[in-house]
């Protein structure tokens, strides 16, 4: 890897420095995470990495809305509030279980896919130069990596089919058309992050006009943000429904802009987007149910893979010493190296999930696993038997039923393209960059990936974003999910098992350091936190440790004896837990 490639890879992982400074110097400049605390409540909770967006969630409740309908006025509120990840312009996955109801109908689990597709015109070349090299300025800095997007679909779909029924789409939007037509006081990580993207921004007058001050500096703490054009395209969803973001003047506008900034999309693109209802990828762990994201997310299959593997350690005796955090590098590297070359778009290219998730394969892998790291070079995607048909945002809802939604959506990157559409007020996603530019090439993320997923006309891309609902005897136990990148499966793993294994409150769970490994490169990033021994016995295994910045965010939900207990991951200033 060229070192401004490497050093571009750290700095989106979260380590910016992580390979040009030693292990030591870099360790000692990292913030320390914060503690989180647990927020207990009996008939709500929501979990967001925005405040004003997270008690919109619960005020829905409170009206007798339902998790689903908490959840859609929350991804709408973020759109406005979170505008580096909270979107209408990008993409997302859904999770959601319902409790057995009233009426005797069955639990059910319900897996939506609103993820951005690629246009009819995309090509497997298209994000290649003249020499035949992948160019990352197509694939995630111009018009090119724009996704047609999928959020407005997705959360429309999700009010519909399993909301209460006693909310309108028009009373979920209400609280974020307020927001965005008379503004809110910027603060906690809007204000932090606007300065890194102040230069990507002010490229497009059309986003420096409304997310820069006098079209400029950086919106400060306490200025107020108005967003007059994007509360005008809220307020045509819910005067006439989601059609109105695909068609009409939003979409003439939206694809004027992209193909302004040298893309290919249509307003044909965006006429035929839609969103899919899956179905859930399940697994087991120690006797508990995991609910997650099927492909094209690659989060719940590498994520039960991963467990799966884990479940042949005793990882509760073995606490999270050395041996048992080598047994987790080793099921992430394995797991990642299997994401690169397996999977894709399950409408374009056949997956091997259930040989993926299957236990016996788990076996298999485990049995490869030594007392000494396996460098990457010597890993490769294994055989799985059956083959069948820093910049994301999570959050969690429960409400008085246990009925729960996990729910993951992004542009991106933070801020995505930078790109607002003129006349719209919706950013635009850079998502494209998460397909594969060439077999065998990288994305931003570092992560590696072969033919399955290459771009095409109206394919997903891959992702890594695992929205995620652990079921204890049918009920919900976690809700779980993070931004992240590539580090979100492997967050979320660990969020998982400090739950189940060390048997972690889940405010410890969530703020507990973590570690990531993605297969290539060889480097395992560490938050700062962890014990300097058990990261030195780690070295001495093999592993190359690298420290990093702390970075995901996952905020989560537990179901306890005492009730719902939210953890908003201290990672993100401004995070909340809010319930009653
Ligand atoms: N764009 C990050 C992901 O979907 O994994």
């Amino acid at each position: 890897m060229k070192r401004t490639a490497a050093t571009a890879l750290a700095l989106l992982l979260g380590g910016s420095l992580a390979l040009a400074q030693s292990a030591p110097q870099l360790a000692s400049t990292l913030p320390a995470i914060p503690q989180a605390s647990g927020i207990v409540g009996h008939y709500a909770m929501v979990v967001a990495q925005e405040r004003i967006a997270a008690r919109i969630g619960v005020e829905i409740l409170d009206r007798g809305g339902n998790a689903v309908d908490a959840a859609v006025a929350v991804g709408f509120a973020l759109a406005v509030t979170y505008p580096r990840a909270g979107n209408i312009g990008g993409g997302g996955f859904m999770v959601i279980h319902l409790a057995k109801d009233a009426r005797g109908n069955p639990a059910q689990d319900i897996a939506i896919d609103y993820r951005e597709t690629a246009p009819e015109a995309a090509t497997p070349t298209m994000f290649l130069d003249a020499g035949g090299l992948p160019d990352p300025i197509k694939s995630r800095d111009s018009g090119l990596s724009v996704g047609v997007p999928g959020t407005v679909a997705g959360l429309a779909l999700a009010h519909d089919k399993y909301g209460s029924g006693k909310l309108s789409l028009a009373e979920l939007l209400a609280p974020a058309i307020r927001l965005a037509k008379q503004g809110f006081a910027v603060r906690d990580d809007l204000a932090d992050s606007l300065p890194a993207a102040a230069a990507k921004l002010a490229r497009f007058p059309s986003s420096a006009s409304i997310l820069l001050k006098d079209g400029g500096k950086p919106w400060q703490s306490g200025d107020r943000l108005i967003q007059a054009d994007l509360a005008d395209t809220l307020k045509a969803i819910a005067d006439k429904g989601p059609r109105a973001f695909y068609e009409g003047l939003t979409a003439k506008l939206i694809a004027d802009a992209v193909r302004k900034a040298g893309g290919i999309m249509t307003v044909e693109d965006l006429q035929s987007y839609r969103a899919i209802e899956r179905p859930v990828v399940r697994g087991t762990y120690r006797g508990r149910t995991i609910v997650s994201m099927p492909p094209p997310s690659s989060g719940g299959v590498h994520l039960i893979e991963m467990l799966n593997i884990l479940e042949g350690y005793d990882l509760r005796h073995l606490g999270r010493g050395d041996e048992a955090l080598h047994y987790f590098i080793e099921a992430m590297k394995r797991a990642y190296a299997d994401r690169a070359v397996f999977m894709g778009d399950p409408d374009a290219v056949k997956i091997p999930q259930a040989g993926l998730i299957s236990k016996k394969y788990a076996e298999a892998l485990r049995a490869g696993i030594t007392a000494k790291a396996t460098p990457a070079a010597e890993l490769h995607a294994g055989k799985p038997a059956e083959y069948e048909g820093p910049n994301t945002t999570h959050f969690s809802v429960i409400d008085r039923d246990g009925n729960a939604v996990s729910n993951t959506y992004t542009l991106n990157f933070s801020y995505g393209l930078g790109l607002i559409a003129d006349g719209t007020g919706v950013l635009l996603n850079n998502e494209l960059d998460d397909f594969t530019a060439k077999a065998g090439a990288s994305n931003a993320y570092g992560l590696v990936g072969f033919a399955a997923n290459l771009p095409g006309p109206h394919k997903r891309p891959l992702s890594s974003m695992t929205p995620t609902i652990v079921l204890q005897d049918g009920k919900p136990l976690l809700v779980t999910g993070s931004p992240g990148g590539s580090r979100i499966i492997t967050a979320v793993l660990q969020v998982v098992t400090n739950v189940i294994d060390f048997q972690m409150p889940v405010d410890d769970a969530v703020s507990a350091p973590r570690l990531h490994q993605q297969w290539q490169p060889e480097d395992t990033l560490v938050e700062p936190g962890f014990d300097p021994a058990v990261l030195a016995a780690l070295a001495a295994r093999g592993h190359r440790i690298v420290p990093t910045r702390p970075g995901t965010s996952v905020n989560s939900i537990e179901v306890t004896a005492d009730g719902y207990v939210g953890a908003a991951d201290p990672r993100t200033r401004g995070s909340l837990a809010a319930g009653y």
